[in-house]
């Protein structure tokens, strides 16, 4: 996490100073801060409050409405586990023990050697291949709890795929 004594204010300055007289620009500012840091850190959040004279509270209720915000920092990989129908018929519950055994991680939270963040989405929409993780764009479908060590070994060496 970026603590406030190190932060970079000037970045989001330049952000505000981009858009501050546009309308409606809390959102695209959201946007271009979590493309510089990787998310929104807290000290950005309070910063940005204070240019645009906003309460906290607003902006971290846009923050929390949209998912494609992050408010924590975020892995290199993103692991998305389907909650899908077909996938929980299909024994994803089974996967997603598995994949927290090995990463030692819960829903929501990133790998302490920021590898990977683990999520769980709704289908992703391919129920066909059920049960159905996917690792940034990469699709592993028909899985079983043993092929899970092997994917996230991929990754670990650095050789993980988009097939
Ligand atoms: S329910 Fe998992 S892909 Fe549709």
């Amino acid at each position: 996490m970026i603590e406030e004594n190190d932060f970079n204010y000037a970045a989001v300055d330049k952000i505000y100073e981009n858009w501050k007289t546009q309308k409606g620009a809390l959102i695209p500012m959201l946007q271009e801060i979590q493309h510089e840091f990787g998310y929104l850190p807290r000290p950005a959040l309070e910063h940005l409050a204070r240019r645009l004279r906003t309460p906290i509270s607003q902006i971290y209720g846009v923050c929390t409405f949209y998912s494609q915000f992050h408010l924590k920092p975020r892995g290199e990989h993103i692991i998305r586990v389907c909650q899908g129908t077909a996938c929980h018929v299909r024994g994803i519950a089974k996967i997603a023990m598995r994949l927290e055994e090995e990463l030692e991680v819960e829903v929501g939270d990133t790998t302490e050697d920021m590898l990977f963040t683990y999520e769980s989405v709704a289908c992703v929409g391919c129920c066909g291949l059920a049960p159905v993780m996917m690792v940034d764009e990469a699709t592993y479908g028909r899985l079983t709890p043993d092929r899970v060590p092997d994917i996230l070994n991929e990754y670990q060496r650095g050789e993980g795929n988009d097939s």
